[in-house]
C-alpha cells in the first residue's frame, strides 16, 4: 500500500514538474530536452559551411553571429549588399573568422533563374554546402477580401517557390556527398490559421508540406536532414516589411518588447539543427499552448483562434496592429491583452469599423471556458486529455532526438 502511494506521489510530483517546465517554456518540450541534454550547436557547427539566405535582418542576421562564434564558414544573402557587408563586419569582429571565411553573395530569392548561378558560386569558393538556412521571407497584414491577388502571388514566391529552388539547386550537392541539413524557418502559421495572414499562412503551410513530404524522400540519405522551424513572434523587422492590401510594406513598427528576442530564436534553432529534430515550435506562452491545441485538440484550437482572431481583426479595423498577448489578470484569470499600436498610414478597411478596443478589452479565455463547459466533468476531461498528450515529451512519430 505504501509503494503504491509512493508510486502516486511520484507521478503527481512528475505531473507537476511537466507543468510548470510547460507554462515556463519558450519552446515544444521536446526541442527544450534537446537543448538540455542533446548535442549543442558548439560541438556541431566548427567548420561547417552554411548559407544563410535572408541574412542581413532578424533571425537571419541573429543566426549569423552565433554561427560565426560556432566557428562555421558562412555565405550571406539577401537583397540588401550593403547590410550583407555589415553583418560580415560583425562577424569578422566578435568572432576568430576572417575575411575569406565570409563569403558575401546578394541574392533576391524571387530571382529563380539567379539560384544555379549563385549555388555555383558557393560550391566553387568553399567545395561544398553543409547547412542550407532557408530564412528569407515576408508576413502580410491585410484582410483577404481587400488584398490584391498579387500580394499572394508575391507570398508564394519569395516564401514558398524561392525557397523550394534554391533547395532544389543545392540538394543535387548533399546528394553527392550524402551529407548535409536543410534548415527551413517556417513559422507556427504553417500549420495554424492566422487571420489577417491568409497569403502568408497559405505559404508557410506550402513550405511545410513541402519539406515534411521530401525528408521522406531523403530517407534513402539519412545523412541529409530536414528541419522545420515554425517561430512564434519574434523581434525583427517582419511585421515593418509584411505585405499590406498592395505590394506596398506595412511600414509601422510594432511594440516588440512582447516577442521572443531574435537570438533567443536563433539559438533554438541551432539547437535544432544539431539534434536534426524534424519540426520544432518556438515560442513562449499563450502561443506554445495553441500550437499544442492545434497538434493534440484541434476543435478546441479552432475555438480559440477564431475568438482570439475576432479580437484581432476587431483591432485591425480600427487602425490598430493588435497583437494577441497573455497576460494574468488581477483576479488571477489568463487573458489576452490586445498591445495597441496607432498605424501611421490608416486605410480602408472592408466592413465598418468595429467598437474601439482601447482600454479594457481583454477576452478572459477562463469564464468564456466555464461558460461554454459548464459541465464540470467534461472540462476537467478535456484538460486531462489535453495535459496527457502535451506533457509527453516526444510528439509521436514526428520528433526524435538524434543519438
Ligand atoms: N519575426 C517573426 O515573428 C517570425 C515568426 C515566424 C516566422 N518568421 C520567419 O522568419 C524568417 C525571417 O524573418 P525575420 O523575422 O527575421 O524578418 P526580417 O527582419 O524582415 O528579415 C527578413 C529577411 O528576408 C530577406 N528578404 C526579404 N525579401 C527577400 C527577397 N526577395 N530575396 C532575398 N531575401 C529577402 C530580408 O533581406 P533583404 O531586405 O536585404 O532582401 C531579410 O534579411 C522569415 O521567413 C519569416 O517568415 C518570423
Amino acid at each position: 500500500m505504501d509503494l503504491l502511494i509512493l508510486l502516486m506521489l511520484c507521478c503527481l510530483a512528475y505531473f507537476l514538474i511537466q507543468i510548470i517546465r510547460f507554462i515556463k517554456a519558450d519552446a515544444d518540450l521536446t526541442l527544450l530536452w534537446a537543448e538540455r541534454f542533446g548535442h549543442s550547436p558548439e560541438s556541431k557547427f566548427r567548420g561547417s559551411v552554411v548559407w544563410v539566405t535572408g541574412a542581413s535582418s532578424g533571425i537571419g542576421e541573429a543566426l549569423c553571429y552565433q554561427l560565426a562564434k560556432l566557428g562555421a564558414q558562412l555565405v550571406l544573402s539577401s537583397r540588401r549588399e550593403d547590410e550583407l557587408l555589415r553583418v560580415k563586419k560583425k562577424c569578422i569582429e566578435t568572432s576568430n573568422l576572417t575575411d575569406k571565411d565570409i563569403l558575401v553573395l546578394p541574392l533576391d530569392l524571387t530571382n529563380i533563374s539567379a539560384h544555379k548561378a549563385a549555388t555555383d558560386k558557393v560550391v566553387e569558393y568553399f567545395g561544398r554546402i553543409d547547412i542550407l538556412v532557408n530564412n528569407s521571407g515576408r508576413s502580410q497584414r491585410s484582410l483577404c477580401v481587400d488584398t490584391d491577388l498579387d500580394v499572394f502571388r508575391g507570398l508564394m514566391e519569395l516564401n514558398y517557390f524561392g525557397t523550394i529552388s534554391l533547395t532544389k539547386h543545392v540538394l543535387p550537392h548533399m546528394i553527392k556527398k550524402k551529407k548535409g541539413k536543410i534548415v527551413t524557418i517556417s513559422s507556427v502559421t504553417g500549420f495554424i490559421g492566422v487571420p489577417l495572414s491568409t497569403g502568408y499562412a497559405a505559404s508557410k503551410h506550402a513550405v511545410q508540406g513541402f519539406f515534411n513530404s521530401l525528408r521522406i524522400e531523403l530517407g534513402c540519405y539519412p545523412g541529409i536532414t530536414v528541419s522545420n522551424i515554425c517561430p512564434g513572434p519574434v523581434q525583427s523587422k517582419i511585421v515593418e516589411n509584411a505585405f499590406t492590401e498592395t505590394n506596398q510594406p506595412f511600414g509601422t513598427t510594432a511594440d516588440q518588447t512582447y516577442k521572443m528576442p531574435a537570438e533567443r530564436c536563433a539559438r533554438l534553432i541551432l539547437v535544432t539543427a544539431a539534434n536534426d529534430l524534424n519540426e520544432s515550435w518556438i515560442s513562449g506562452q499563450p502561443y506554445l499552448i495553441i500550437c499544442y491545441f492545434w497538434q493534440y485538440a484541434p476543435t478546441w484550437a479552432w475555438w480559440i483562434t477564431g475568438k482570439i482572431g475576432q479580437k484581432r481583426i476587431e483591432n485591425f479595423k480600427n487602425g490598430l496592429i493588435g497583437l494577441g498577448r497573455m497576460s494574468v489578470g488581477v483576479n488571477g484569470h489568463m487573458s489576452f491583452g490586445i498591445r495597441q499600436v496607432h498605424r501611421e498610414q490608416k486605410m480602408v478597411r472592408s466592413g465598418p469599423p468595429e467598437k474601439p478596443t482601447g482600454g479594457p478589452d481583454r477576452m478572459q479565455i477562463l469564464p468564456i471556458f466555464q461558460k461554454r463547459l459548464p459541465n464540470r466533468r467534461l472540462r476537467t476531461k478535456t484538460v486531462l486529455l489535453f495535459l496527457a498528450s502535451s506533457l509527453s515529451l516526444q510528439r509521436a512519430g514526428r520528433c526524435c532526438v538524434n543519438e
